[in-house]
């Protein structure tokens, strides 16, 4: 696999970021994850908004123009013939030589960037869209600004293994009473045909698959409730599902062991999925 560091593509076994490096140091960066169907990146611009955004509230500079980071993302899609899959992008502050606790001086530590790509064939036709994933929720002990797209991602890792050891697929996290979110995607629910997803705020992030899924949904008149709701309100709810760049739209069919409505996929994440399907391909 050729992978990109810091203005070259390398094989990824000559790759390398100093020990330093406040990535791997302080957890100090921010990534983005965008998904590739049909050799097509989804969504470039709403990825790049996104990164400017995380850079801009941790003080960061962008090290790329953002041609130059969709010319990167492109390159890698070739040159390792990606069909489906995705590019992985991290941006962190850098090598300052040292480990210290203050920023460095970015004058003198240029960021560190680090793209690459992974194939997922068949990511388009995951089975799991027919057959729907079962959660187990969590309580949110994450920091306060979730909208920050970092590389912190310890607790998400750790509920993913509380999940798989409860025989489950995924944690939805809760927050005072209500869901904030999944692991690595955003949580919605569906009562009476109108789908409930959490308000945007600091507290989740602004997902890219989530803008693009709420205004497929209003343009096909289906009704949005932006507000937070609890687990409770999801397992009495008629469907759940969940969205990220990397799976779509996927159901959720299980929730603390109580079946969300029949217990089967719904009709309206199956729609979802299609209408974003189509319209990415
Ligand atoms: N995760 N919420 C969290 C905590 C996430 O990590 C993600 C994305 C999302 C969905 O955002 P988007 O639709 O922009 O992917 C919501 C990525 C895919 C990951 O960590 O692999």
């Amino acid at each position: 696999r050729t992978v990109y560091v810091n203005g070259e593509y390398l094989p990824e076994a000559e790759a390398t970021v100093s020990i330093f490096d406040r990535g791997f140091l302080m957890a100090d960066g921010v990534y983005e994850v965008t998904s590739v169907l049909g050799g097509k990146l989804l969504d470039f611009d709403g990825h790049f908004a996104r990164l400017e955004r995380s850079l801009r509230e941790l003080d960061m500079a962008c090290p790329v123009t953002k041609d130059e980071l969709l010319a990167i993302h492109r390159e890698l899609v070739a040159q390792n013939g990606i069909d489906e899959g995705m590019v992985y992008l991290q941006v962190t502050r850098g090598n300052p030589g040292d480990r210290d606790f203050s920023f460095p001086d970015p004058a003198t530590t240029p960021s560190t960037l680090v793209l690459f790509t992974q194939s997922k064939p068949g990511l388009a036709d995951n089975p799991t869209a027919k057959t729907g994933i079962k959660v187990i929720s969590i309580e949110d002990i994450r920091w306060g600004r979730r909208d920050i797209k970092t590389v912190q991602l310890l607790y998400p890792s750790m509920g993913k293994m509380m999940a798989k050891k409860a025989g489950c697929d995924d944690a939805w996290m809760v927050e005072d009473g209500f869901v904030t979110e999944g692991t690595s995607n955003n949580a919605y629910i569906v009562k009476g045909g109108r789908i409930i997803t959490r308000n945007l705020g600091t507290d989740i992030l602004h997902g890219i698959t989530r803008a693009a899924v709420l205004r497929m949904a209003a343009e096909a008149q289906m009704e949005i409730e932006e507000r937070p709701f609890s687990v409770a309100e999801a397992q009495a709810a008629d469907e759940a599902f969940f969205t990220s760049a990397s799976a779509f739209v996927l159901p959720v069919v299980e929730i603390d062991g109580e079946a969300v409505g029949t217990g089967a996929p719904g009709p309206v994440a199956a729609r979802l999925r299609e209408i974003y399907l189509d319209e990415s391909r």
